[in-house]
């Protein structure tokens, strides 16, 4: 074992008073831990003991886990970077005999035992680490177990989160694709946004990453004195876009013809945001690589900082998230559909509705900035507290379980055809566009990013928001007492049968059900809720 740089716990402080870290600081930890890292395939029986034992000759291990994926996996961290190069110059390139190796100095290794009897008889197995979700049947069993209403969305919040092993071997991943892209670029990074990095993320979910030439621009950046300007000789092209295209192309085709492990690469050029997706076999994570993306870092970070606020929003964000997923609200393929970031979006800016408020508006974080923490990307605004140790808690204690019921009335009765949501602000603003459902970007702010939301689509989560809500106060009302055996509570939210019964029942009868599941909430609403509003225009 040896001395490290920083510690152990965990990303998120929990609400203690445990200094937070930020997001920053998470990201060069794990970027230079993940430096540090290989990823060895292994026979499938091996001795654990013997392997540290044989690696430890190239320097001490701070940490390492097995998995499986196509066979058997470690992660091995080693304390110091320099033993990954030892370990590199004792390996040899395969001959493969029949097929030919493409020599490329990589942290991938695969581990050959020379002689079984060198081993143990029978080795154990050793403790495998799962990378995946629990499948749907032992999720709704944890559920259907589980205590009270906030105990399930704390039990899907537990089962569903990246791992602390997962979280290593995504930064390890984005290290590995580096080692690639290096081969050229020999000062990019290449850093993880999205879900993998801002505490939302479920296992199983993609790698975001994006390939950071910034650090190569900088070195052309200086000024120089004198009547000589020395300038590097670049290829010029006619736009930004262009330019993004070819590196994408070309590292594309890197991690195609020689990326260890990289399969199914598509570029795909032409998209708005143009990215090079692909499979990373080793680690089984679907990859979609872009470059240039500051803003979308940023946003990751803005959301780590919410998520991080109030233990209450992660646990929320992933039941909503997995509603909408166990009801096709969402999808993995791109389409007409809410994503998980509009989803996450809306959570937020519910919680910034409550009474007193959950979380805080973006634009009281930009007002607690300090000038460190100015940002302005590309013309806009990305300013806002990074330290959030500075953020005061909320005063507010209502339950997970109110909060997923409100969050379902909320949104059942919002005025999706005249109202934008705005987390900026924290409050409905008139609609700039027609679009069913607007939500501002939070940085580029003229921006929608649920521009792709149909009003078919929008119409089936205001149904389904409404649905669940009336399925909360019912429970409330004649509350089953939990039990294994009969689903209650938010697994009876995630049963299919719910949309299927509900579209039926529209079929079946002249008002949708929707309408009367709308006016039978009003009319159990207490005297004080807010008065119906018009959901879809009609
Ligand atoms: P998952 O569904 O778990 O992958 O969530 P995610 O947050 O990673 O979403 P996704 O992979 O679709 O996108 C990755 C990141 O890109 C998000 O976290 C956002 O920062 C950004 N992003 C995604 N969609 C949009 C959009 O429509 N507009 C903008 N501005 N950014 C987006
Ligand atoms: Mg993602």
């Amino acid at each position: 074992m040896c001395d490290v740089s920083f510690s152990e716990t965990p990303v998120l402080g929990s609400e203690d008073q445990t200094p937070k870290k930020r997001f920053s600081e998470v990201q060069k930890e794990r970027r230079e831990q993940a430096q540090r890292t290989v990823l060895i395939h292994c026979p499938s029986k091996i001795s654990e003991k013997k392997f540290l034992k044989y690696l430890s000759q190239h320097g001490p291990i701070h940490n390492h886990f097995f998995y499986e994926s196509f066979g058997l996996y470690a992660v091995v961290e080693f304390c110091q970077k320099e033993s990954v190069a030892s370990l590199q110059s004792v390996t040899r390139t395969p001959g493969l005999g029949t097929e030919a190796a493409i020599p490329f100095r990589s942290r991938c290794f695969s581990l050959k035992l020379r002689s079984p009897s060198g081993q143990p008889s029978e080795p154990a197995r050793v403790p495998c680490n799962s990378q995946s979700p629990p499948s749907s049947k032992k999720l709704f069993e944890l559920l259907c177990y589980a205590e009270s209403i906030d105990d399930q969305l704390d039990t899907l919040l537990k089962a569903s989160q990246l791992t602390e092993e997962n979280t290593r071997l995504r930064y390890l991943t984005c290290s590995l694709i580096e080692d690639v892209a290096g081969a050229y670029f020999p000062d990019c990074a290449v850093r993880p946004f999205g879900s993998s990095v801002n505490s939302f993320g479920k296992l199983g979910c993609d790698l975001d990453m994006f390939l950071d030439l910034d650090e190569i621009g900088k070195f052309s950046a200086h000024k120089t004195s004198g009547n000589f300007l020395m300038e590097f000789q670049v290829k010029n092209v006619p736009s930004e876009r262009i330019a993004t295209q070819k590196i994408l192309s070309v590292i594309g085709e890197c991690l195609d013809q020689f990326g260890p492990g990289c399969v199914g690469v598509q570029k795909i050029l032409n998209a708005r945001c143009p990215l090079v997706r692909f499979s990373h076999q080793a680690s089984g994570f679907q990859c979609d690589l872009t470059t240039n993306n500051r803003i979308a870092l940023k946003s990751s970070e803005l959301l780590y900082i919410y998520g991080a606020l109030d233990s209450r929003v992660r646990a929320l964000v992933f039941s909503v998230r997995c509603w909408a997923r166990a009801h096709s609200l969402t999808s993995s393929i791109p389409g007409a559909w809410i994503t998980n970031f509009s989803l996450t979006m809306m959570v937020i800016f519910f919680l910034q509705r409550r009474s007193p408020p959950i979380l805080p508006t973006l634009d009281y974080l930009e007002n607690l900035a300090d000038a460190e923490d100015k940002c302005i990307i590309e013309g806009h605004n990305c300013t806002f507290i990074c330290d959030l140790n500075r953020i005061k808690p909320s005063e507010n204690t209502e339950t997970l379980e109110l909060l997923l019921k409100e969050f379902f009335e909320y949104f059942g009765n919002f005025a999706f055809n005249k109202n934008s949501i705005n987390i900026r602000q924290g409050r409905e603003q008139n609609k700039p566009e027609s679009s069913p459902l607007h939500i501002q970007n939070p940085f580029e702010t003229s921006l929608n990013i649920s521009k792709n939301v149909t009003q078919s689509q929008l119409q089936k989560f205001v149904d389904l928001a409404r649905e669940s809500a009336w399925i909360l106060h019912q429970q409330d009302k004649d509350r089953p007492s939990p039990s294994g055996n009969q689903p209650w509570g938010l697994a009876t939210l995630l049963l299919p049968s719910v949309t299927n019964s509900l579209s039926l029942a529209k079929k079946k009868r002249k008002k949708p059900a929707s309408e009367r599941i709308k006016n039978l909430l009003e009319s159990i609403k207490s005297s004080g809720a807010e008065g119906p509003t018009d959901t879809n225009g009609k």
